[in-house]
């Protein structure tokens, strides 16, 4: 499908006037949208709630709107328990899907009445030393089954070469010792394919999962009454790609329940998701401007973003649609690199993309940005990370996170007399 963003030009050219590029962008209306339309594709199962996947998008602005509509937090660290609980997330709307996990995080959900998911077998003894042995009454598992996991169309998945979860026979003897320590509720979650574009993986993840939780309570006698379908659900980056239909994945995944979970005497399962990139991506953009152009070898436009205020084109060579303000009607007939200024080669936005004739000053917005994106910023060369703005309903913006300045990157040198007045410039 064609791709356009949510703003047009004279709308963001009266947004650079205020605050300077580069900066994402965020749709509130599209966040909305999406969280209902979610909670709608769902609503056949009275427990269901989406856990918002806090690592895309860790703004609280973001997350407070996404808890206006129902939806809880998944967070994998202690720091994203904190901006959870900053937004008013508490108790069992949070989610610890963490892995390799100190002690402390442990505690920290634990005071929060958050659901914490195991990642691995070893980890009951650590939850056991963490809280004293007042384990809480609800605990979920990770699995990962091993081997691929494929879809109608073929393998879209390797869980046997991912670091997470335990396996079958892990996740029985966890469910059997977190019993036996008073657990009386259980949970089973799974990750095993990443931006996927086939209607089928929620389905097919579910009837695993679902298998899984009746094995469990025919084996231990244990009840289970959650199964956690963490993220996964992809975008359609691509123009040609297309977009996931959560109306037919949440239907796939009823089918499933009622084949497998309600014959089993288990109609009372809740079903919960993580999305992060389903969530977000779409809702946010990349808006940067053309601050130089170079002809050698290729064509280049050199953006004042870098890839570290969105490094998923550098490190996964990640395709992101860009499109040239106001130019959106003219015919893509050059091919240019659209780079940024860090001393990486990596540090490309678009490789031989074909766009309208492009010049200095014009004001690219560089599509689906809105998870995995600013989250993932870094600070190589000194670079610094963008603010971060709301394009509200009422069509007002809103700065939800101003831009670091030098002062925030040598903050962490307060300490040391010698160095400390830099982090007051
Ligand atoms: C445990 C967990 N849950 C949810 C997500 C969100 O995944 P996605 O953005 O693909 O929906 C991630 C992503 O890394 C994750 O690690």
């Amino acid at each position: 499908m064609e791709k356009r963003p949510f703003i047009n030009k004279d709308q963001l050219e009266a947004v650079c006037a205020e605050y300077p590029t580069p900066f994402h962008l965020y749709d509130e209306a599209e966040i909305r949208r999406r969280a209902r339309a979610l909670n709608a594709a769902f609503s056949w199962n009275p427990g269901f709630k989406e856990y918002f996947a806090v690592k895309a998008t860790p703004n609280p602005w973001i997350v407070s709107i996404l808890a206006e509509e129902g939806c809880g937090c998944d967070c994998a660290t202690g720091v994203e328990l904190t901006l959870a609980e900053a937004c008013g997330v508490t108790g069992e709307n949070i989610m610890l899907s963490s892995n390799d996990t100190p002690d402390e995080d442990y505690r920290h959900a634990a005071e929060l009445g958050a659901i914490i998911n195991l990642d691995s077998l070893d980890m009951v003894d650590c939850l056991v030393r963490a809280l004293d042995g007042k384990l809480p009454k609800m605990v979920c598992c990770r699995v990962n089954p091993g081997g691929t996991f494929s879809s109608a169309n073929g393998i879209i998945g390797n869980p046997q070469d991912a670091k997470f979860g335990m396996t079958v026979p892990q996740l029985m003897e966890a469910f059997s010792r977190l019993a036996e320590l008073g657990v009386e509720d259980f949970g089973i979650h799974a990750f095993l394919a990443s931006n996927t574009q086939e209607n089928d993986y929620y389905p097919r993840l579910s009837r695993q999962l679902f298998e899984l939780a009746v094995r469990a309570h025919e084996e231990l006698g244990v009840h289970v009454g959650l199964i956690d379908l963490s993220g996964g659900i992809g975008v359609d980056y691509r123009p040609e790609d297309a977009a996931a239909d959560i109306a037919a994945i949440g239907e796939g995944v009823r089918e499933a329940y009622e084949q497998v979970l309600v014959p089993a005497g288990m109609g009372d399962v809740r079903i919960c998701s993580e999305l992060g990139r389903w969530m977000l991506a779409p809702a946010g953009g990349l808006v940067t401007r053309v601050i130089h152009e170079k002809l050698t070898y290729k064509d280049y436009l050199g953006v004042d973003a870098c890839a570290a205020n969105l490094m998923r084109p550098a490190i996964y060579d990640a395709y992101h649609h860009i499109t040239v303000m106001g130019k959106e009607d003219e015919p893509a007939e050059r091919a240019y690199n659209v780079v940024g200024r860090l001393c990486e080669n990596n540090d490309q936005f678009a490789h031989d993309r074909m766009l309208p004739l492009t010049t200095i000053g014009d004001l690219l917005f560089i599509h689906d940005a809105g998870a995995h994106g600013f989250s993932m910023g870094y600070n190589y060369n000194g670079a610094l990370r963008s603010a971060e703005l709301l394009w509200r309903e009422d069509g007002s913006v809103q700065q939800i996170r101003r831009a670091e300045t030098s002062a925030d990157y040598f903050a962490t040198f307060d300490a040391d007399p010698r160095f400390s007045s830099l982090a007051k410039k």
